[in-house]
């Protein structure tokens, strides 16, 4: 940060004279869900602690989209205020010009993440961001219901939609007036386009573009997933599903008032806090399978990792912030505190993070399998492919046009984004 620079500054001789480090007033910018920020500040302090530098954090919106926007306008006009960005798993290969490579620096923590985390965060040889935790999404539901009414937990999107709408309407009769049977994200944001992802991906439908390239949406399969999503909506989903973020679904689910919800792992910690109507009540499985012959459970891989900008001016402190911030110590507090999955696989053998995390054993393997967004093929048109592809699946699912229109739409807006190459 530039505030302190004249009080560092006059403090440096000082400093230098007692032979102690010179103390860096760092800012790192976050956006987070539930009490992500909170947790934040709890570890920041820690490093402060440790280190003598101070850090401010520089709260934003929880929509993943709406900090990209941001950061890219930041960064472009060379923003030395911020020296620490929290990164979303597929910013890598948009921002990675922005950033310092941090491959001399995280040399010895590398070998304890998953490799697959570190791959996703080099470009063309450069360790863009260290990992901070992963994310692989889960189907919330209600153990108590399910019981009640005499229920499996749902291994298919079918089995998941007969099962609601039976428990809603049975507990609208019952008296509650506000059940619903399923919530998830289908505001038109990147978090609409991990949702969608999962339904294609379930129905053997692709991943939109392929690893080599290949746009390949539009397919009968995708066509399927998406006409089935577009099903819940104002059946067994609620209206305003359309314009809920992680949070608003959360809401929805916390207070009691759905019977299933698909979610990241966050909100584990969160439904269990001492103030949570649902406490003890629900458990977490894989999301359900789709139809046809490449029918699977699909899990949209996310995560976030700590970036350090280019234009940091106290970068080798900086780079200390984000190294401690993905150290396997803040992973477990984090696992422990936030049900955020660590990016380190000793953490899912931990006695500690599986008392508080029973469902951790099984997230590994979900997390090994989980389905990439097509970020690295499309390089730095990604948020456009996004943008497009969510676009497509929230008009679908608000009535307007067919999954068959739009999708044949979208791959025509796809191939003249791509041109020649991605
Ligand atoms: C979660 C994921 C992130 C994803 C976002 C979408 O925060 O970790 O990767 O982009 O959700 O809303």
């Amino acid at each position: 940060m530039k505030f302190n620079k004249l009080l560092i500054g006059l403090m440096t001789s000082v400093t230098l004279v007692a032979g102690a480090a010179q103390a860096a007033d760092l800012a790192i910018v976050s956006g987070d869900t539930g009490t992500g920020l909170a947790f934040l500040r709890t570890q920041l302090d820690i490093f402060e602690k440790d280190t003598g530098n101070k850090v401010t954090v520089v709260p934003m919106p929880s929509s993943t989209s709406d900090q990209f926007g941001q950061y890219r306008l930041w960064l472009a006009a060379g923003n030395t205020d911020i020296d620490v960005y929290q990164t979303d798993v597929i910013w890598a290969p948009q921002l990675a010009d922005q950033f310092l490579d941090l491959t001399e620096a995280a040399k010895d923590a590398v070998g304890e993440h998953f490799p697959s985390i570190i791959e996703s965060q080099t470009v063309n040889g450069k360790l863009v961001a260290i990992p901070g935790f992963t994310d692989a999404p889960a189907l919330f539901y209600r153990k108590d219901l399910l019981e009640k009414y005499n229920k499996e937990v749902p291994k298919t999107w079918a089995e998941l939609k007969a099962t609601a709408q039976e428990i809603q309407d049975g507990e609208r009769t019952g008296g509650n007036a506000d059940m619903y049977g399923f919530v998830f994200q289908g505001n038109a944001y990147e978090g609409l386009t991990c949702n969608a992802l999962e339904w294609v991906k379930s129905y053997g439908g692709g991943q939109i573009v392929e690893a080599d390239g290949t746009i390949s949406i539009n397919n009968p399969q995708a066509v399927a997933a998406i006409e089935e999503a577009a099903s819940w909506i104002g059946t067994i989903s609620p209206e305003g599903n359309l314009a809920y973020q992680e949070e608003e679904s959360r809401g929805v689910w916390q207070l009691g008032n759905s019977v299933f919800m698909r979610n990241w792992p966050y909100a584990y910690a969160l439904g269990n806090g001492a103030d949570s109507p649902i406490a003890g009540k629900f458990d977490v499985a894989p999301l359900p399978a789709g139809e046809g012959a490449d029918a699977r459970s699909a899990a949209t891989l996310g995560g976030w990792n700590f970036a350090v900008s280019k234009y940091s001016p106290d970068a080798d402190e900086a780079i200390k912030l984000a190294l401690f911030l993905g150290s396997s110590q803040v992973q477990k507090n984090r696992a422990i505190n936030q049900t955020n999955l660590p990016t380190i696989a000793a953490l899912y053998e931990d006695a500690d993070v599986l008392k508080a995390a029973p469902f951790m054993a099984n997230w590994k393997e979900i997390f090994e399998n989980a389905v990439p967004r097509p970020s690295a093929p499309t390089q730095a048109k990604y948020n456009q492919v996004s943008s497009l592809f969510w676009s497509a699946v929230h008009d679908t699912l608000s009535g307007n046009g067919t999954a068959a229109e739009n999708l044949e739409g979208l791959e025509a807006d796809l191939t003249d984004l791509k041109g020649n190459a991605w």
